[in-house]
């Protein structure tokens, strides 16, 4: 069947003047490549943690999913980074549909791993490469495809089953208004925005995205394909019945060492005005009517969970404490450094950073506290 359709309001495909913002951001939002100290590879234990947390949810929509046929399975893992979470989360898939009787032996099976074009694909290669002579999960091709989640991968009728972990927050740019000088000042997201024009635009872009990504998958996917999203929500439990995101997070992080540095004269304030995460959370109801609009899957799962710390961030002791806050502001570094970097220039987005490792340890508590994930699992029609 034929991807519908979107609705026009929030889905029209991606503007032809959009290009060049989309090429901008494609270029900032890759996480930080290499295995060194400050690599994603070294730092995402939390986003680990997340699967880990949804994985049973997972398991249990696999259980009941029936593959469209047994000779082959393309799989694709969108958002794959540089591949330590990726690779481990597409073992697990495939494990488990091995140990569900779903896969033949002659299955063969081709995963594509596919990010922003300035995403580390050696590494990831390499890391693919690892698990394919580990004989821990089925053997499978491997494939990397650089591009956008966004616009069109893969031809039509293409894939199998399609995963989507911890990466859909991130939009495609950040909304027009922000080429407006200062349209969103003394902040550097829509969360404690004082404009209520901020919020809606944020939340347009967001949804505009999410409905892309839908409409392509749909199509990409082979009717009874298998659709796995994992995006992060908007909230902590006791904030979820409100609109927006009001909570603490990742990115005020961010934004309060930002604020320090601008009040003691180090960053103009002007870098603090001009500057805006492109990420958006949305709400297990905006997605369920998006899905509902793009009108090509039924759902399997559809619900929120509550994250679970990684036990590098666990901590009790005084001792703990300092190193749980140094990692955290670490793990927020391997995700925003290029971004950042390139708004502020190294020097001072190194300030930013030890700023950011400063100010984790006393907050430890707020920066951390539990958020509602969305797991979601579609069938395609
Ligand atoms: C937090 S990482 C998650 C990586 C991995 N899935 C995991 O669970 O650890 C988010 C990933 O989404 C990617 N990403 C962001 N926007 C994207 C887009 N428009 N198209 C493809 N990938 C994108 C980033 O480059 C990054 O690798």
């Amino acid at each position: 069947m034929e991807a519908p359709e979107r609705n026009a309001d929030v889905a029209s495909g991606p503007p032809a003047q959009q290009d060049a913002d989309q090429k901008r951001s494609n270029r900032l939002h890759a996480m930080a490549g290499g295995d060194g100290q400050y690599s994603y590879d070294q730092n995402s234990t939390y986003q680990r943690q997340l699967f880990e947390t949804a994985r049973p949810l997972l398991t249990a929509a696999l259980s009941r999913y029936q593959i469209p046929d047994q000779s082959m399975l393309h799989v694709a893992d969108l958002g794959c980074s540089t591949g330590k979470n990726s690779v481990y989360q597409t073992g697990v898939l495939l494990s488990c549909l091995k140990a569900a009787g779903k896969l033949s032996p002659d299955t063969e099976i081709m995963v594509s791993f596919s990010d922003l074009p300035d995403n580390d694909f050696n590494l990831l290669l390499k890391r693919a490469s690892e698990a394919r002579q580990s004989d821990q999960a089925p053997t499978f091709l491997a494939a990397a495809v650089p591009g956008s989640f966004y616009e069109a991968l893969f031809p039509k009728n293409w894939l199998h089953m399609v995963t989507c972990n911890t990466s859909l927050h991130w939009m495609s740019r950040v909304p027009l208004e922000s080429e407006r000088p200062r349209w969103n000042p003394g902040t550097i997201w829509y969360s404690r925005s004082q404009h209520q024009h901020v919020k809606d635009a944020y939340q347009k872009q967001g949804l505009k995205d999410l409905s892309d990504f839908l409409h392509y998958r749909g199509r990409e996917l082979v009717p009874g394909g298998f659709l796995w999203m994992y995006i992060p929500g908007p909230g902590s439990r006791k904030e979820l019945p409100q609109a927006g995101y009001e909570g603490n997070t990742w990115i005020d992080i961010i934004d309060d060492a930002w604020r320090d540095l601008v009040c003691e004269g180090v960053l103009d304030p002007e870098s603090l005005d001009t500057f805006n995460m492109p990420v958006y959370y949305p709400s297990v109801k905006e997605i369920a009517a998006l899905v509902e609009s793009a009108g090509c899957y039924t759902i399997d799962t559809l619900q929120y969970v509550e994250s679970e710390l990684s036990p590098d961030l666990r901590a009790t002791t005084e001792q703990e404490r300092e190193k749980a806050g140094v990692k955290q502001a670490d793990l927020v570094w391997a995700v925003v450094k290029s971004l950042v970097t390139g708004a502020l220039g190294s020097e001072k987005a190194e300030r930013l950073f030890e700023r950011m490792q400063r100010n984790a340890v006393p907050n430890l508590e707020s920066y951390l506290t539990p958020k509602m994930y969305t797991c979601v699992a579609l069938i395609r029609k």
